[in-house]
């Protein structure tokens, strides 16, 4: 049986004393966690080191936002996999729809960035899915394989995680059905292994999450907007 894997991407949200401020209250709040899951947050980069700092302890995992395609050099901006790696930081997102569209980054760029962080002890977590347009056209299958195929060319694709993130769900409150949901990361497992961790992310909530991890091809969530409260995240993460 795989893990599960459920992720808060707190997006650019949070000043260093909201970080200390929101672990303070988790780390008081009494709860017990779901079994056999991995768990924790996505913070920007100048809060990762408070964010470790403060957690409560290893299990909580910490994640960043992106990493370079670069160990160093001159390369204004840009976060190495060796100094997430060494501050702590187990896991980075790529990919992200938001980077893809803010910051036109191809499944190319995606690829090296995920295999730098493979080589370097960071687990990435490849984001994948269609815009609302492609999703309209009956695109989707087809996009998010190419996709998948292009971000994880040359990977292990059992050590990867991969984010399938409808663009169209992001942010909107409409959340795909858990049927699509399945389908689509059944898409995503004939294309990478058994072994692959595979979330669902998109206006995921505290009441929606419970039928999505239902789904069989359905390993996980990556959460934005309800990750960012105390009560509601650990709602998420919470054994029901
Ligand atoms: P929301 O949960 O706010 O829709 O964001 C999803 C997301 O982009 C997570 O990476």
């Amino acid at each position: 049986m795989r893990n599960k894997i459920i992720i808060g991407n707190w997006k650019m949200n949070k000043t260093p004393k909201e970080v200390k401020a929101f672990f303070k209250e988790f780390n008081k709040a009494t709860f017990k966690a779901r079994p056999k899951t991995i768990y924790g947050i996505a913070a920007p980069a100048c809060d990762l080191s408070y964010a470790l700092d403060e957690r409560p302890n290893k299990k909580f995992v910490i994640s960043s936002q992106d990493i370079s395609k670069h160990l160093s050099g001159a390369y204004t901006g840009e976060i190495s996999a060796l100094m997430l790696k060494e501050m702590g930081v187990t896991y980075a997102i790529i990919g992200h729809s938001e980077r893809r569209t803010y910051h036109h980054e191809t499944n190319k760029d995606i690829n090296e960035k995920a295999k730098i962080a493979l080589e370097n002890g960071i687990c990435p977590i490849i984001c994948v899915g269609e815009t609302l347009e492609e999703y309209e056209s009956k695109k989707s299958k087809k996009v998010v394989e190419t996709q998948v195929k292009e971000c994880t060319k040359g990977l292990d694709v059992t050590k990867v995680v991969i984010a399938y993130e409808p663009v169209w769900a992001i942010g909107t409150g409409k959340t795909a059905t858990n049927d699509y949901a399945q389908q689509m990361c059944a898409v995503i497992r004939k294309l990478t292994s058994d072994k692959t961790l595979i979330q669902y992310g998109g206006s995921v909530t505290p009441e929606s999450i419970e039928e999505l991890l239902k789904q069989p091809d359905v390993d996980g969530a990556l959460v934005g907007g309800a990750s960012l409260k105390v009560d509601s995240f650990i709602k998420l993460i919470e054994k029901k």
